[in-house]
């Protein structure tokens, strides 16, 4: 089983962005964690990060058909982009959106997802323990043949 981590802008800065908000944690850990646990499921991760929308949308296209699964973290893009929200749509396989912070919980700009109506489902505000949980949600999704 193969499952894309896909994380979009500024978190490649986590660590260093905003810590009272995303933690300590850096992007290398997450995936570190994400890779260990990948393993026990018996599960094979593979991880691209950018800060740019059309190359997001790029390697969801290129996954398409080579992957059973995608976790995604959006970051800002989660609460406008409608390209990626169509991206998102056409994928055939589950799409599950995570954040580290409870984004209904903040700024009233962040309650909305565009994102959200497409995924399979949302999970938010768990730290990076949201990607972990993110990575067994399409685990189990696969496993059970669900979108
Ligand atoms: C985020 C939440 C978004 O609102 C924000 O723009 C991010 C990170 C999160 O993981 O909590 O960049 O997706």
């Amino acid at each position: 089983m193969k499952i894309l981590i896909l994380h979009g802008p500024n978190l490649n800065f986590l660590g260093k962005r905003e810590p009272g908000i995303y933690g300590s944690t850096t992007l290398e850990e997450i995936n570190n964690s994400l890779q260990v646990l990948a393993q026990d499921l018996k599960a094979e991760v593979d991880f691209f990060q950018s800060n740019h929308e059309g190359a997001l949308i790029d390697k969801l296209q290129s996954a398409h058909s080579l992957v059973d699964a995608v976790v995604f973290n959006p970051g800002a893009y989660t609460h406008y982009s409608l390209a990626l929200r169509d991206a998102v749509a056409s994928m055939q396989v589950p799409v599950i959106e995570v954040h580290l912070s409870n984004i209904h919980a903040r700024e009233e700009f962040r309650h909305q997802s565009v994102i959200a109506p497409v995924a399979a489902g949302q999970i938010t505000g768990f730290g990076p323990a949201s990607y972990l949980l993110g990575l067994r949600a399409a685990v189990t999704l696969v496993q059970s043949g669900r979108k």
